[in-house]
């Protein structure tokens, strides 16, 4: 339990890594509130981060809109008690080509993955500040922040620039005894690769499950990853043990990019 008496806020909680990070640390002890843009969904995972004493929280919170993190955030302050540990972990895919990516299609991307990030750090360290509290802010980047892939030019930069943010607020918020770190997934088997998969295959032909089978053997695991893969790691950078890690943007990709 070695997230007891934390408050935990997981964005983009609702499904795929983020539910799992929620789910970890309710295992870990923590209260959890879960802010995303699908609140059924949201609502769903923070039923299963409850207990008598221990009541999950879930928000309906866009990330790309400034005012609704904000809004969120506050709403996990009033209802947990605190806030010691974000993770800014919504983010949104899309495949297409370079020559066909459109400035909505760019807008878009930057608005959840990178703004996405900014405003929830900005939220949670605003809170952290003002209350004195030692806190973890933590950002889903990703292989495409450390190496540019084919047909995903937009997000990409939008993971390269999440490194960026994490080294530059560590920097800032050192100072308040705030950590800033992120984590770099490879290929993990949630909606977002469902999704990739069936764009993908559209474009080769290839059946579906073959290209992210096809990718994930890239990797010495040898196996898609799993959420909870991912999970181990952020209940790691959420706790004490990882106090001299900061401004780091951590590859728990099954080793496919080596630094
Ligand atoms: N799946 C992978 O292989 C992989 C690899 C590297 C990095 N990542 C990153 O990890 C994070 C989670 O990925 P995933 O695979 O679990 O994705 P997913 O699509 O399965 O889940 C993303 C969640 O974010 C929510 N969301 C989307 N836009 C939002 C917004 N504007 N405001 C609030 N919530 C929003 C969705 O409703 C959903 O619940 C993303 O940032 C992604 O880029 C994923």
């Amino acid at each position: 339990m070695k997230l007891q008496g934390k408050v935990t806020a997981v964005t983009g909680g609702a499904q795929g890594i983020g539910a799992a990070i929620a789910r970890r640390f309710f295992q870990d002890g923590a209260r959890v509130a879960v802010l995303d843009t699908n609140a059924p969904k949201a609502k769903a995972v923070a039923e299963e981060c409850s207990t008598a004493g221990r009541v999950g929280v879930a928000i309906e919170c866009d990330v790309s809109e400034r005012a609704s993190v904000f809004a969120g955030v506050e709403r996990v302050v009033k209802e947990c008690g605190g806030l010691h540990v974000m993770v800014a972990n919504a983010g949104i895919c899309q495949v297409r080509p370079f020559m066909q990516l459109t400035e909505a299609d760019w807008d878009r991307i930057l608005a959840v993955n990178v703004k996405g990030v900014v405003f929830s750090f900005q939220a949670a360290a605003q809170h952290m500040i003002e209350t004195q509290t030692r806190g973890r802010l933590i950002a889903a980047s990703s292989i495409a922040g450390h190496q540019g892939y084919a047909m995903l030019a937009h997000y990409c930069a939008s993971k390269f620039a999440v490194r960026a943010v994490v080294q530059a607020c560590a920097k800032e918020l050192a100072p308040y005894g705030i950590n800033v770190n992120a984590y770099c997934p490879g290929i993990v088997a949630t909606p977002m690769w469902e999704n990739m998969d069936r764009q993908l295959s559209q474009m080769t032909g290839a059946a579906p499950g073959e290209t992210l089978k096809k990718y994930a053997r890239m990797a010495l695991l040898g196996r898609p990853e799993t959420p909870e893969d991912i999970a181990g790691l952020i209940s790691f950078l959420a706790a004490d043990d990882s106090v001299a890690i900061n401004g780091q943007a951590l590859l728990v990709d099954g080793g496919i990019v080596f630094v």
